[in-house]
């Protein structure tokens, strides 16, 4: 059952014309999150500066469909997570949906730079995941293209990653239907034209209060409110 804050707002369309947008908005998605109680909770180290993105680094561009043998990366033993415990109730899980070079990627990078991380960030294309520590906010950036499968996700002991400890970010998570949990925000990226159109819906109490953060800062690259 929603809030009624989270009613207010239920889904935004934004237009982000070109890539700077998309980098924009992803801060601007950071500096949202950072006021949801619940990534204050995760980590309340997180730097408070907005953290524009820098231009990409070497080795991070965009992810690339080729035919490399499928890998997956060892799940990181969460520190907080005492063994065995089962369940998501209490972190934050972030869909990106789209076609094939919508900019998932794109945004994931603005997002996870504004948070703070300084390195590069790759795309998950190959590795499945890619794991960021921010302060004491474990961040996890997925990409199930490769799954033939959704059981894959559990063959993976991908649900582990999904704890009340860490922000999730996913990249196809069609590919996993059934076996995610639901997330708190689904950001469906389209092409229009050269450049893209976001449709931000909230799942959770939590997603609700993100998107009205965002509502506000992001004011500037909406267009319609999009349909349920
Ligand atoms: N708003 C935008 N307008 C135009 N081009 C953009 C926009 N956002 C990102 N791009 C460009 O789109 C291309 C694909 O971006 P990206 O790799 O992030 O897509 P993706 O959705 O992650 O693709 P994949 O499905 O392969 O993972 C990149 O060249 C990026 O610079
Ligand atoms: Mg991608």
């Amino acid at each position: 059952m929603h809030s009624p804050d989270v009613n207010a707002v239920v889904s935004t369309v934004y237009h982000l014309p070109d890539e700077a947008a998309t980098a924009r908005f992803g801060a601007l998605l950071a500096a949202g999150l950072k006021s949801s109680s619940r990534l204050a909770r995760l980590s309340p180290n997180l730097p408070t500066t907005e953290v524009l993105p820098p231009s990409p680094l070497a080795g991070e561009g965009p992810g690339e469909r080729g035919e490399a043998a499928k890998t997956s990366s060892e799940p990181t033993p969460h520190p907080f997570l005492p063994q065995g415990e089962q369940g998501f109730n209490g972190g934050l899980v972030i869909t990106l949906e789209g076609d094939l070079g919508t900019g998932k990627t794109s945004l994931a990078r603005a997002l996870i730079r504004a948070l703070g991380h300084c390195g590069p960030v790759k795309s998950p294309t190959y590795a499945l995941v890619e794991v960021y520590v921010i302060s004491s906010l474990y961040l996890y950036h997925f990409d199930f293209y490769r799954f033939d499968s959704p059981e894959e996700f559990l063959d993976a002991g991908f649900g582990e990653y999904f704890n009340a400890n860490a922000l999730c970010l996913v990249e196809w998570p069609e590919r996993a239907a059934g076996c995610l949990p639901r997330p708190d925000l689904r950001l469906r990226l389209r092409h229009e034209g050269a450049g893209r159109t976001l449709e931000a819906s909230a799942e959770s109490p939590e997603g609700g209060r993100c998107l009205n953060a965002l509502r506000a800062s992001a004011a500037s690259f909406s267009a319609t409110p999009g349909p349920r």
